[in-house]
This record gives structure tokens, sequence and C-alpha cells, in this order.
């Protein structure tokens, strides 16, 4: 879809071999090796936001939901399919008014405080650095902390980082020590605020750059042990806020005042509402093709998004040593009818799926600069993987696509052009087909495909450079209705399923997809 072939290197590319009827045309570069994924890309966020964290992730040891240690069983379960690289917390806006000394200690003396963005519930601080490190460390994930800038302290920063990573004989390291955690933990990405422009402060960018470069100043790389006679450090990577969509002008300022040597990423966030209105953004379940269509062709943006920000980057920074880090993405809808609108939940549909198929490709086909990414948000919460109710889980139509697409973590991306037809409603198109392929450390070379229409198979003629494969097999993510979805009683709905509508002859290859579906195959 990005970079399409000019029409006439495809002919050319084309013309050694008999051109046969398709929908749409495809050459994979198997030969061409482009930047490796950053497996990060794959990355989660769970916020202190409705039933994310309590009663998604964590229930505490003496509930009667199963769980170890205090987390569910079936949400780690769940998770551990997902080989999830990363997970930011504790915000989003909430990260902006969370004092970590709060969420330390006995839980039972933890100081209470109110959940002003989200519903202004009390939050009890019974899941804090602890409980969100350890989660981390069990499932073997990266943890992304988002410290308080906007109304927190460069003290209550400095001495967060020094609590989780320092092994020295000092006061924070002393602390966490007393509180039950001798060796530190690994923290390797910090996020220095979040939208600072808004719930983070309403800063202005010249602002939020000053006061990224004190924050940063104080961040540190502590030591941690010896190996082989040398220090070993805790080397973090640090993530700057940057704008919201088509805020470029807070994207300029910020590498304009802070050197790129000081930040290591900028974030960017960018949500899918079907309708484009915060007031009115369109229901999750009850929707018609109109909502579908809108919903897709705003996701489409997020490529426009990121290749805006890329362009300003590109000027102060070509080395591209400043990665993005797309740390909140995914559909917004109206919440469900009955629930707390603070809360966020919604239902997740096989348009969703459709969704985390076409923002997965944008990002990989941008992998020189997309660092990292991370849906919003893990449980219950917007775009989730996973839904609970009590001691009811299902997983959600978007947690098979990142199951599906998980072979790309960490993989070398090659190229691939793509000729597509549209997929037109009403006076409005968009490509019908998406496509990305990378190979693996086992050679393994996988292509994933989404077909955006839901009306309408489409055939994808493929041809391969660089590689003649013995086989073909895959998976396919799809269902009858566009707002297909699980529920507790019925988890089975949408789920993937083998795939066999992929043929192979010689270096050829011919896909026919059906309307609205998600096909990942491996060659
Ligand atoms: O993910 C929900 C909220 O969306 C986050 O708290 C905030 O950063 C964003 O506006």
């Amino acid at each position: 879809m990005r970079n399409p072939l000019p029409s006439i290197l495809v002919g050319l590319a084309l013309s050694a071999s008999p051109v046969f009827a398709s929908d749409a045309t495809l050459v994979l570069h198997a030969d061409q090796p482009g930047p490796v994924i950053n497996r990060n890309i794959y990355g989660q966020f769970s916020e202190h936001l409705g039933h994310c964290i309590y009663g998604g992730i964590w229930v505490g040891p003496d509930s009667p939901i199963p769980n170890t240690n205090g987390y569910r069983n079936d949400v780690i379960a769940a998770l551990k399919e997902l080989h999830v690289p990363i997970l930011r917390w504790p915000g989003g806006c909430f990260a902006d008014e969370y004092h970590w000394k709060d969420g330390i200690g006995p839980r039972e003396k933890r100081p209470k405080m109110i959940n002003t963005h989200w519903g202004g519930v009390v939050e009890d601080n019974s899941f804090g650095t602890h409980e969100f490190l350890n989660f981390c460390e069990m499932l073997g994930i990266e943890p992304y902390v988002c410290i308080n800038v906007g109304s927190g302290t460069v003290q209550e920063a400095m001495e967060w980082v020094e609590y989780m990573t320092s092994n020295a004989d000092s006061p924070m390291a002393n602390l966490r020590r007393a509180n039950g955690r001798d060796k530190p933990w690994k923290v390797h990405f910090i996020a220095v605020g979040n939208e600072s422009w808004g719930c983070g402060g309403n800063m202005r960018p010249e602002y939020y750059s000053d006061l990224y470069r004190r924050f940063n100043t104080f961040i540190k790389d502590y030591p941690q042990r010896m190996v082989g006679g040398k220090v070993e450090k805790n080397v973090i990577k640090r993530i700057a806020v940057s704008g919201y969509i088509d805020n470029l002008a807070w994207t300029d300022v910020l590498m304009d005042r802070v050197p790129v040597k000081q930040m290591d990423g900028i974030s960017l966030h960018y949500y899918t509402l079907p309708t484009g209105d915060w007031d009115n953004k369109g229901p999750s379940t009850q929707f018609d093709e109109s909502q579908w269509f809108s919903t897709l062709r705003n996701t489409l943006k997020m490529d426009d998004m990121i290749a805006a920000n890329e362009a300003i980057m590109d000027k102060a920074d070509p080395d591209k040593h400043v990665g993005i880090a797309v740390d909140e993405w995914g559909t917004w809808y109206d919440v469900e009818p009955g629930t707390n609108p603070g809360f966020l939940f919604q239902q997740n549909t096989l348009r969703d799926a459709i969704v985390a198929g076409l923002n997965l490709h944008i990002f990989q086909a941008h992998a020189d600069r997309v660092m990292m990414a991370n849906i919003a948000q893990l449980a219950n919460v917007l775009q989730s993987m996973v839904l609970t109710d009590g001691n009811k889980m299902c997983v959600t139509p978007t947690y098979w696509v990142f199951d599906m697409f998980k072979v790309h973590q960490g993989a070398t991306s090659l190229r691939v052009d793509l000729l597509s037809p549209d997929y037109t409603y009403g006076r409005e198109h968009i490509p019908a087909v998406s496509a990305s392929a990378s190979r693996d450390s086992a050679g393994k070379v996988h292509l994933s495909l989404v077909n955006t229409n839901p009306n309408d198979a489409v055939t994808v003629a493929c041809t391969i450079d660089g590689l003649k494969p013995a086989s073909v097999n895959g998976q396919i993510l799809t269902a009858p209705t566009m707002n297909a979805h699980n529920t507790f009683d019925t988890p089975d709905n949408v789920r993937p399923g083998p795939f066999d509508g992929a043929k192979l002859d010689g270096d050829r290859l011919t896909v026919t997809m059906p309307s609205k579906s998600v096909v990942m195959l491996e060659l």
C-alpha cells in the first residue's frame, strides 16, 4: 500500500511470466531486506483506568479468582501466547497524577487517592511499582514506565528510577530492599510525561522541551552488577512527549530544542474514531457499513501522521537516532451502554481486527523509525486484548491478530510492492488490500494480508523474487458479519482457522481472501 511501485516497474517485474487474472498484484522481494521490525511494535499499554489493572490483570492474592501472587491466571496464560514484548504503565493521563511512593510498602497501609481522570473512583494503590515490575518480570516483558512530569517533581522522578534500578547502598535502593525486593529490576524505557500538551499539563512545546531537558538530566543509568570485572548499568531509553495527530509544530519545536543525543524516542498518539467526533464517536458493535468504512479510512491516517513526523525528524536527525513510539493507538468508541463512562469499556469486533492489521502493517512499513507501539489497552479498556467480568474472561478479535502477527516480531522486513484495487463506499475509497512481509531468524518468510472490503473477496497474484518456496500454509481470521465478536458465553465466535486459499506454483502464489479478512502466510 505504501510506496507502490510505479506501474511501469510492476509491468517489468511481471513481464517475464504470464499475467493471470487477479484483483491485486503483489511482488514480494525476498531478496530485498529492509530494517528489522522492532518487536516492541507489538507492545501493550495498561493504565489505572476502569478495569484494566484492577479486575483485568490484578485481583489480589486473596481473590477467589484463580491467580498467581494476585495476577489472574487466565490473563497470564492468554498473554504468554502473545509474546508481549513491552508494557507501558501507569498511564496515560493517570501517570501525571501518580505519586509512586503511595504505591509501595504494605498494601493495607498505602494511602488512597482519587483517580480524577477516570471515573473519579478511589484508587487504593494496591497495584504499584513492585506489582507492575514483578508482573513484567514473571512474563518476560520489558517494563515501560511513564513518569509524572505534570504534577510531580524532578526529585520524585529521580528517586523512582533509583528505587527501581539502583544496586547501591543508597536511600531509595535500601527502601526497595526494606519492601522485600533485594535485586534492582531492569527498566530500559522511561517516558518523560504523557500528553503534556493536554491532560499531562496543558503545556506549550517550548516549555515542555525545557522541562524534558531538566527531568532527563536526573534520570540516571544506575550500576546494577559487576560482569567480568566491568560495571553493568541499567541503560535507559528516554521517550519525550510529542504532538497529537497533526500537531507537527510540537515535533518541530521538540526536535529543535532538545539535542537528539538526549532522547531516544518521541511519543505520538493516534486513536481511530469512526465518526471523528469526540462527543459522538460511534458504537462498538451496532454499526453499519458507513462506519465500517470510515473507521478503516480514519485508521489509514496513521500512515500520514507518522510520515509527517518523520519528515520533520529527518531534518534534525537524519541518522534516525530518535525513534517514534506510537505508545497509544487503537479504536475509541462510545462506551457500552450501562457502563461507567469513565471506564472506557468497549466491545471488540472483526472491524477491530482489521484496524489492528492495518496499523501493524503501517508500523512495519516505517520500521526504520517506529521503535515501539502500544495498543490501548491490555484489558477491558478501548481496543483490548482480553475482556473480563468477575471470574470470566474472553479474548478479542484484536488478540488473535496479535497472535497471528507475532511471527513478525524482531524479523527483517522485506520489500513488498502492491497494486491494490479499491474498496469503494459511496464516493470514497481506500485500498482493499494491505500487505507486509518479513523473514525471521530461522529463514521463514511470512506474508500478512488484510482485505478491508466487507462485501467482496479479493485475489492477490503474488510474484516472489529471490525465494523458491517449497510450501505455503496459513491462518485466516474472518467471520460472516462485520460486527462479529466474542462474548463470555460465545468466546470462540471469532478465532483464526486454517487457510486453504493460497496456491503455490513455482515462484507464483495466488491468494484468494474472503471479504473482511486477515491472513498470515508462511513460506
Ligand atoms: O488511553 C486512554 C487515554 O487516552 C490516556 O490516558 C491518554 O493518554 C489518552 O488521551
